[in-house]
Parts: C-alpha cells; structure tokens; sequence
C-alpha cells in the first residue's frame, strides 16, 4: 500500500492506483470531476482534461513538483505524493478554460434538452462556467442521424469523450459507435448508419455525460425533477435486472441503470428491461432510489412522498 494526500487528507491506496482512485476512496468535494473516465470501460480517460489537478509533491523519494498540472484519472499516485485539488487556484483556473473549451460547441439549450438536471456539463459549468460566452464563430452543425428506434442522437451536444464508443466495443458484441472524422468534423456514427439493435445498446444512454445520447421512448416527456426515481427489479435471463424506474404519478416515464455516486452504472442493463417493461406491473419495486451524487433531483423529497401504485396495463 501507499500512502497518498490530496488536499490535505491522507489515504492510502494500492500500489499502482491512480489519483483519481485515491481521491474517490477519500470522496466528496476532494474528488474531480470526470466527463470521459468510467472506471466500469477499459481505457477510458485521459481526454476531456476536467481533472486536472496538481502535484505539489511528486513522491517521497523524489519530492519536485510536477511541472505541470496533471489528469488524475491517468497519473499513477506515488508514495508520499502530496496533490491540490480544491486548494489549487491554478487548477480551479484551468478547470474554468476547460469548461469554456467544452462549451465551445456544445449548445446552450438546457432547457429543451432531456439531460438537463442530470448533465455532467451543466452541473460543471454551475460550478466553473462564466456567464458569457467569449465564442463568436458559429457553432458546429450536424445533419439528422438516424440511429435506431430506441436512441437519439445529437451530435451538436457531443463533447467526444469516447465513453460510448469503448462502451460499444466493450459490451456489445460487435462495434456500433465510431468517430468519423477528425477535429472540428469528429463526429459520432454509427459505420454504416445502421440501428443500433444489441440488447445492451441502449447502455451508450446512461454512459453519457451529456445529452448527446437520450432515450427515443422518454423523450420530451417530463423534465428529470417532476419525475420520481424508484429503485425496482425483476427477474430479467439477459441482465442483473436492477434499474431505477423514473415515475411522474403512476406512469413509468424512463428506465435507466442504477448509478453510484459518481455517477457511474452500477449494472448494465438491457435493452428490454430499459425500453420495453414500462408498466409497474412489470417490476417489484424496492422502494425510492436514494440519489448519492448531488442533483437538483434530490431536492424532491420523493423519498418521503407517495408510494408508486401498480397500474393495468394500457393496451
Ligand atoms: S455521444 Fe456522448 S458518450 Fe458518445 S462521445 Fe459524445 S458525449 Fe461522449
Ligand atoms: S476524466 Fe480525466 S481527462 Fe477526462
């Protein structure tokens, strides 16, 4: 084991673990934010640079700080490493240009889009976004993709954090998302324009980060807060068949995976379960899902109102 301070409070971790590792074992306000890292994907990381932070202390055999700020989800934690994370003017600063640059093409449209309330970008630019915007060149513009009945895309939101194309490589069976082009261009397709049909497919929905990828079946149905979120699962030959039913009254709106605090899936679920078990019949429910992270959703006080009521199903 090694033994690893960030901000000030020490950890000790496993030899070879990242910053990044260290701090989420520590948790809370110490760790960074993450657009492209997902611990549950291989080689994810390393390109959306939201977690810099920086190495005051490199390790105790060789205590020179790091020249530059550095990604904790890639950076391997030393012995004795002494890292500034929420103390770091410097980091704070280049937390702000990275959200600018983030936002560079990235759509204001909150308000029509289905993410907002649980956006990874939104809730960054609350924490390190300007007011205004510095860009004036026009932003990128896409052609309609057609991706399938259960997915759609907007590719204008896109942030290329590649967590659904490793996540399409990883869990499906055959690849279905790619970047074609590069640069200003890059943009995420499916090779051939073909649906996405995998039964896990619709795990790309949860992974991420923005609204980039939402679900067909909700869309535009409820905003996030005026829906409640329940904890239900059913006994499912594909999948762990633990999900979160989101509910406005009785009505099942969306079907997600359940999310840890740091906003990762906690089982991949499949497609059936997420987009064609959409009666309470379908589920035993567990009960109201407690939101870990923190969310304009867990100011609803959901988990001490009403109880969600099996409806017959609609024909
Ligand atoms: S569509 Fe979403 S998950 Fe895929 S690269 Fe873009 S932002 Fe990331
Ligand atoms: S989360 Fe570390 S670079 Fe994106």
């Amino acid at each position: 084991m090694i033994k690893v301070t960030i901000d000030n409070i020490e950890v000790e971790v496993e030899e070879g673990s990242t910053i990044l590792e260290a701090a989420r074992k520590i948790g809370g306000k110490v760790v960074p934010p993450t657009m492209c890292y997902y611990s549950k994907l291989r080689d994810t990381g390393g390109k959306c640079r939201t977690c810099l932070v920086k190495v005051a202390k490199g390790s105790a055999k060789d205590p020179r700080p790091m020249p530059k700020l550095v990604v904790a989800c890639s950076t391997p934690a030393q012995d004795g490493m002494v890292v500034e994370n929420t103390l770091s003017q410097e980091v704070i600063e280049a937390r702000k240009g990275v959200v600018e640059f983030l936002l560079t093409n990235h759509p204001l449209e909150c308000p029509i889009c289905d993410q907002a309330g649980e956006c990874d970008l939104q809730d960054l630019s609350y924490g390190f976004g300007e007011g205004e915007s510095r860009y004036e060149e026009e932003r990128r513009r896409f052609g309609y993709n057609d991706i399938g009945p259960y997915i759609k895309i907007n590719n204008e939101r896109c942030i290329l954090c590649y967590r659904c194309v490793y996540l399409s490589a990883q869990l499906t069976d055959k690849r279905l998302l790619g970047v074609l082009f590069r640069g200003d261009y890059a943009e995420i397709s499916t090779y051939i324009n073909a649906a996405v049909e995998n039964d896990f497919s619709g795990n790309v929905i949860d992974v991420c980060p923005v609204g980039a990828l939402t679900d067909r079946s909700s869309r535009f149905k409820s905003r996030v807060w005026f829906t409640k979120p329940y904890d239900a699962h059913r006994d499912c030959p594909k999948c762990a068949g633990k999900v979160v039913l989101w509910a406005k009254g009785d009505e099942v709106i969306r079907i997600t995976a359940r999310k840890d605090e740091f906003g990762e899936v906690e089982d991949f679920i499949c497609n059936e379960c997420r987009f064609e078990k959409k009666q309470v019949s379908d589920w035993v429910i567990d009960g109201p899902r407690h939101i870990k992270r923190q969310s304009v959703i867990s100011l609803n006080h959901y988990e001490t109102i009403n109880k969600l009521k099996e409806t017959p199903p609609k024909d």
